[in-house]
């Protein structure tokens, strides 16, 4: 029997997001302080040598993709990209394990493809270099390349620029997705008429021994998205709303385009008793107590990411 190799494909999380600007193709550029939780979706897979690649889709979410063809799944588009730049005869019989909900602003596929990139880069035993893979993860989508690189990164450009930055503390957080879809094409062209925030405003060497001391530097800084979002979808307030209610909160903001929210939560217990309190008020919405993860991923730890100085 073949060995099963498996990587987690975390929830990314946008602390905070500013649209400074926009390119002459549509794309916006972004700047943003991206992390990632221990909650994620889970790729897994066999190898194969006849070159094929499969995809079965199992998990709480998996009936959210069900309409998607096979074919066009991020993960497939990830594998067939992969295959090709490396030129490799071998394929894979992947699984993956939907938790997250779809469009949702925490990067669901994103994180799929780069997870699937990780475990074939393995699987594969191949070595490319990391500028050619960030790449591969960029034409994929915008968001791809941080979920590569998969830790605590200033994020801009469209995506493709990666600031690596010091471990954040570990952090209780509450991810809440109201449970519908947003479309991020639509949320972007809302916002249309908003001007830009300036460029520089985080300061990439600080370390932070604290969620407390984190939480309020983020005051100053916040997701531009947030108002062309809940002008589509207003139950985004009513997250923001119950999450900003519960005892030992720090900061209720939007992720990415929505509609998933996130609560920073001054201890771990003040966290679950917040998700328990609101679930029992919200059976619809979908409601996950985690917490930042810091560690890095094993395999391509530095792919794309720059250091600073
Ligand atoms: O690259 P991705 O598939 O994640 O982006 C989805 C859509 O969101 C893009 O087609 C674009 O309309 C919008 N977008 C943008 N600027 C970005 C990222 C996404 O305008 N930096």
């Amino acid at each position: 029997m073949s060995a099963t190799y498996s990587q987690q494909a975390p929830a990314k999380i946008n602390l905070f997001l500013h649209v400074t600007g926009k390119r002459d193709d549509g794309y916006h550029l972004l700047e943003s302080l991206v992390c990632f939780t221990a909650a994620g979706d889970v790729v897994s897979g066999e190898l194969r040598t006849d070159g094929k690649i499969t995809l079965a889709v199992t998990g709480p979410m998996a009936d959210a993709l069900s309409n998607d063809h096979t074919n066009d799944n991020l993960v497939v588009r990830a594998a067939r990209l992969l295959q090709e730049e490396a030129n490799t005869e071998l394929g894979a019989d992947l699984i993956l394990d939907k938790r997250l909900p779809v469009a949702s602003g925490i990067g669901g596929g994103s994180a799929d493809a780069a997870a699937a990139i990780r475990l074939l880069y393995e699987m594969w035993n191949l070595d490319l270099d990391g500028d050619r893979l960030s790449a591969i993860a960029l034409s994929l989508g915008a968001d791809v390349p941080v979920c590569l690189h998969g830790k605590a990164t200033l994020m801009s450009g469209i995506g493709e620029k990666l600031t690596e930055l010091p471990d954040l503390p570990p952090l209780p957080i509450v991810l809440i997705n109201p449970g519908k879809p947003v479309s991020t094409p639509a949320i972007f062209k809302a916002r249309e008429e908003d001007g830009f925030s300036d460029e520089g405003l985080w300061n990439i060497h600080t370390r932070y021994e604290s969620g407390a001391a984190l939480a309020a530097d983020l005051q100053e800084c916040g997701n531009d998205l947030t108002l062309a979002a809940t002008s589509i979808l207003p139950d985004i307030c009513d997250v923001l709303n119950a999450m900003a209610r519960e005892e030992g909160c720090l900061l209720a903001r939007m992720s990415g385009s929505g509609a998933t929210c996130f609560a920073i939560y001054d201890t771990a217990t003040q966290a679950e008793k917040a998700a328990n309190a609101i679930a029992s008020q919200h059976e619809n919405w979908w409601i996950v107590p985690t917490e930042i993860r810091c560690e890095q991923s094993q395999i391509l730890s530095n792919i794309g990411a720059s250091f600073p100085d």
